[in-house]
Formats: C-alpha cells, structure tokens, sequence
C-alpha cells in the first residue's frame, strides 16, 4: 500500500515537505528554541506569500467572481451564550482514552477496535482507561476575575460569526436571498493528536462560506456549491486525480448537518479530509433564536413578505491545510540533465504561477561590467506588477535550481547581449526552457504566461 501510494503520490513524503518547508522559510515549529510548541507553526517569509495567495484566490472566487457573496471578518471572542446555542459545548468533543500503563493518550476512534474492546494499549499493551468525552474548545477568562461567569472561549469554527451578524449584513448591504457570507479567520481546536506537520493544528485559519437559501431549495444549492468548489480546485491547477468526494455516514454527520460532504486529498500519508461542504439546515439560526431571543427570520418583501428561517450550505475549507495540500501537490523532483553528475537532480515546487510566493528572481549573470545595476533596474520595474527576488551569488545554475526550489515559475536572466540589445533571458521553471524577450516586453510577455499557464507535470 505504502509503495502504490509513494507511486501515485509522485515524490513528496511529509518528511520532504517539512524538512522543505523549513530549509525555505515556508514553515517553521513554533517556539522552537524551547523545544517547540506542539500544534503551533509559524509562516515564514515564504509561507506567508504561499498562504496569503491561497487565501487571496479562494476570497477572489467568493467575492468577487460571485455577485451575490458578501465578507465579513467577525472576532475570535464571541459572547459564551454562541457556544452554547451552536451545539460546541455540549457536542464538540472527541472520544479520550488514556493509557494507566505507558501514559500515552489517544483518540478512542483512531485506534484499532480490538484494542478499545479488550482496553489494550495499542502501544505498550498497557490497560487503557474507560472512554471519556473531551471537549475540543479552548476555554479562557475574560477579565481580571478567573471564574465561571468570566469564561471565554476561542472560536472553534469561524461559521458562528456569520449567523450572529447574517441580519446586520441583510440590513446594512441589502442582500436578498439567496445570497452568501464570507470568511477568513484563525480558529482554535485543542486537538488530542497533532501529527502530520500542519495538517491538523491547535490554531489554524479556515476559509468559510454559508450561503443562505429558501428551506426546499437547499439540496439543490447543496449540489450547485458541491460542482462549484470541485470546480475551483480544478482552476488552481491541482492534480485533479488526488481529489475524490467522501459522503458522511450517519456516524459521521455533525451534530447541525443534513448532508455533508468532504473534499478529500490524496496527501503523502493518504486520503484526508480538505474542505467540507455542509447543509446545516436552519438549525443554527433557529438556536440562536432560541437562545438570543432575537427573531432570526428573513423576511422576503418580494413574495408578500413571507417569512422563514433560512437554510444554510456552508462550505468550510482549512487555508492551513490548503496550504500543506499545495505544498505536496506541488512537489516534484527530476533529473534534469545528461551531465551524469550531482547535480543534474532538481527539487521544484510546481505551483500555479498566481499562488507562487515569488513570481519572477531577476538574476545578473555576473555582477560586474554593468550587469548588476541593469538588473536592479529592470527589477524595479518588475516590482510595481509582480512578486520578485533578486539574486546575483553563485553560479547560474544553482541560482535557478534555489528558485525552483521556492517555486518561482519564471527566472530574468541578464547577460552581456542584454545591455547590447535590451533583450533578456526568461527561463521557464516547468519546461526549463529559455527565450530571449526585449526587456520592454516582460510584463506584457508574463502576465499572458501567467493567465494562459497550464501545469505540464
Ligand atoms: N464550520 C464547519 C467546520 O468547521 P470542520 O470539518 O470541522 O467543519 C472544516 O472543519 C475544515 O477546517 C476542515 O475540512 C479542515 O480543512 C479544517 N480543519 C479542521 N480542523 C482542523 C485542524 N485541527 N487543523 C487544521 N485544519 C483543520
């Protein structure tokens, strides 16, 4: 199984990635002069050009491209009375069981049944301890006093922030339904195992959309966000054989949803959950109605004001984990060369040219005779469209090997025919072939190779 799924994978491992993403400034362990902060990571120079892209396209594709979807960026803190309206404090837990033996903790449903039946450690064999309900909210205090009336919780889920605010946004943008909410923001979930780098994480940000809709037409939008969000994938360019659906069984269904439905990713350690897309019925603006004693209905002035609590199709995607699924679809190495040396393998990150943290490294091929500062110049220029690196130590071809290795689809190499004839070199990360181009057509010349790009490998 191991070796189909490194086959089918293509050639990232998460030991790759994370030892990438490090050496690279994509991704670094949190706190790590103190040994680390488990389910924390923080975002380097890279990463955070890879994460805010990812966020920028997904936002694009709500926002912008659709007429009819709204932002918001709610608080983290919410009044406690949310959490209980939405279900989180009594439902949001995962199953614990400890071993008495070995101490080790595990998630009940993540280990083998036989294991739970006869409470064997499945690590040292030890006796496990009865299964017991953990509740994955972070709880704090709010104020100077730490007692129950102070308590606060980090937001598990950025959707609650929407509902709360879905009648200010009718009100202050004139929405009609149906029409969507939508959202980019950290969330908290004290999650029993973190493993797999920054797949699942205490603190991570998801990318949430609830789209509003008359009860009776939800399944039919339900569908509609299901083609729309496979579609979207698609657009960016990811290896459309690593995506598959997965249909919540019974067991499955959050405590809110109808129907769901997950996006899955074939990562290096398999099929895992991307994004969700949820019918959550109109179960919580009917809490909050209950809860708040706020009258949640819409009121449809176009149809003699009829009046209904909407239903909602909630598409719910991890930017973090959106950004660990670039990570490996984009991995890829290859032998390049017939040189028959060392070198002659390369690293690159294939990633579309929209989302790559740097677009275009402009490189001198020396620094001397001029070379450098015609360079910095056409850098300059490049830098009012583009995302640019600058880099002029070594030898070329380790230059671009280190910008294939950060993903930079397109490399501007100047030589001495560029200071001749105003042409330049531009190489291609994907094919590694090069074309001379006048320097005056570059940003005309890239942003056509940006918007045709198709992905080769
Ligand atoms: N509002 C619905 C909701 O939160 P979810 O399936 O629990 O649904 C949605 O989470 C998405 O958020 C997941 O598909 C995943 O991409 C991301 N996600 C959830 N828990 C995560 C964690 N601990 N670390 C990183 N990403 C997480």
């Amino acid at each position: 199984m191991a070796e189909q799924l490194n086959e089918y994978q293509g050639k990232a491992t998460m030991e790759k990635i994370t030892s990438l993403a490090k050496r690279r400034g994509f991704v670094f362990q949190s706190s790590e002069i103190y040994g680390g902060q488990n389910g924390a990571w923080d975002y380097g120079p890279l990463g955070i050009e890879l994460k805010n892209r990812i966020a920028g396209a997904w936002w694009k594709e709500m926002t912008q491209i659709n007429d009819d979807i709204v932002g918001l960026d709610a608080a983290i803190l919410m009044h406690p009375r949310t959490w209980e309206a939405s279900g989180h404090v009594e439902n949001f837990t995962d199953p614990l069981v400890d071993c008495k033996k070995c101490k080790a903790r595990f998630r009940a449903d993540m280990i083998p049944e036989e294991n739970l039946a006869a409470k064997k450690c499945p690590e040292c064999g030890g006796e496990l301890t009865d299964t017991r309900k953990f509740n994955l909210m972070f709880k704090t205090h709010i104020g100077p006093a730490e007692d129950t009336a102070s308590i606060i919780y980090l937001r598990p889920e950025t959707a609650q922030g929407i509902y709360v605010n879905y009648k200010n946004i009718i009100q202050s943008n004139r929405m009609k339904i149906p029409f969507g909410i939508a959202q980019i923001g950290k969330a908290f979930r004290n999650e029993i195992v973190t493993k797999n780098f920054i797949f699942r994480t205490c603190e991570f940000e998801q990318m949430e959309m609830q789209f509003f809709v008359k009860p009776g037409s939800d399944d039919e939008w339900f569908n509609e966000w299901k083609k729309r969000r496979w579609a979207y994938y698609d657009r960016l360019g990811v290896k459309m054989d690593h995506l598959r659906w997965h249909q919540h069984g019974p067991d499955e269904l959050a405590h809110y949803a109808k129907d769901a439905y997950d996006i899955q990713y074939l990562f290096p350690m398999g099929w895992r959950e991307l994004e969700g897309v949820h019918n959550r019925t109109n179960y919580d603006l009917t809490r909050h109605t209950q809860f708040s004693g706020k009258d949640m209905q819409y009121i449809d002035q176009d149809n003699n004001n009829e009046r209904y609590i909407p239903y909602i199709i909630e598409t719910s995607a991890g930017l973090t984990r959106n950004v660990l699924m670039i990570l490996c679809d984009a991995y890829d190495e290859e032998q390049v060369a017939d040189k028959g040396n060392d070198d002659d393998w390369r690293t690159v990150l294939r990633f579309h040219p929209s989302l790559a943290p740097v677009t275009v490294a402009v490189l001198p091929l020396m620094k001397k005779d001029g070379l450098a500062e015609l360079a910095l110049d056409i850098r300059r220029e490049l830098k009012e469209d583009f995302a640019t690196d600058y880099d002029q130590a070594g030898a070329i071809g380790r230059r671009y090997r280190r910008q294939d290795e950060a993903g930079t689809p397109f490399c501007v190499t100047i030589d001495y025919q560029s200071k001749d004839d105003g042409t330049v070199t531009l190489r291609f990360r994907d094919s590694m072939e090069q074309i001379r181009v006048p320097k005056s057509e570059l940003t005309a010349r890239l942003r056509q190779e940006i918007k045709d790009y198709k992905r080769i490998k």
